[in-house]
């Protein structure tokens, strides 16, 4: 699949078969979360794998009752240990490590999607609660639960902002044609 192709076809699925992902094509997911940038190249990503029924089902409830998490094949919950980005970057380092688990969250959506598996990214949930059922230190932050499976539906593409709503030139609020164009 051709890389355009790849990025606009992505779409956030939240009805899903129950067909399982091979542990090759889970694995090729997750391979692809290494090749993010990283701030520094500190890598602070981590990831757990959710497959028991019992712990979907406990997370779901705790996802603003999100209850489609529950029929997911496969959760990816995103960590960032930031222990190295705080001695080199200090202030900065929490907005560097959410950035860099935002890079990687992409490329395995991306991957994903170019292997015909469909995904969601959740960021509502309750991270206490979660992060103690699946015994992460306090240390460790909770970024975001990703949802793998092959859907059951295809979905729409939610509209989009026409691009030269979101571009300026040369400063804030100047969205006329740059000259050089
Ligand atoms: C940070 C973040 C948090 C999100 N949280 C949720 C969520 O809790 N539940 C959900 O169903 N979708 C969630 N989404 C998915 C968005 O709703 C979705 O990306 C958006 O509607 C655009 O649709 P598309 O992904 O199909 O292009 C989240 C996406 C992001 C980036």
């Amino acid at each position: 699949m051709d890389v355009d192709r790849c990025i606009q076809t992505r779409r956030s699925v939240r009805k899903y078969l129950s067909k399982k992902i091979s542990w090759d094509k889970l694995k090729e997911i997750l391979d692809s979360a290494r090749y993010a940038p990283s701030a520094g190249n500190l890598q602070n990503w981590r990831f757990i794998v959710v497959q028991d029924s019992d712990l979907k089902k406990r997370i779901s409830q705790l996802c603003s009752d999100q209850t489609w998490i529950n029929g997911v094949p496969v959760l990816i919950v995103v960590c960032s240990y930031d222990k190295d980005l705080k001695i080199m970057y200090r202030e900065k380092s929490e907005t560097f490590s959410i950035q860099n688990t935002a890079a990687a969250i992409e490329n395995m959506l991306l991957k994903a999607n170019s292997l015909s598996i469909d995904s969601c990214w959740v960021g509502s949930y309750n991270e206490d609660r979660i992060k103690s059922i699946l015994k992460i230190p306090n240390e460790v932050r909770m970024d975001a639960i990703i949802t793998f499976g092959y859907g059951a539906e295809k979905e729409e593409m939610p509209k989009r902002i026409d691009l030269r709503n979101i571009v300026f030139y040369e400063e804030w609020g100047d969205s006329g044609k740059p000259k050089s164009y």
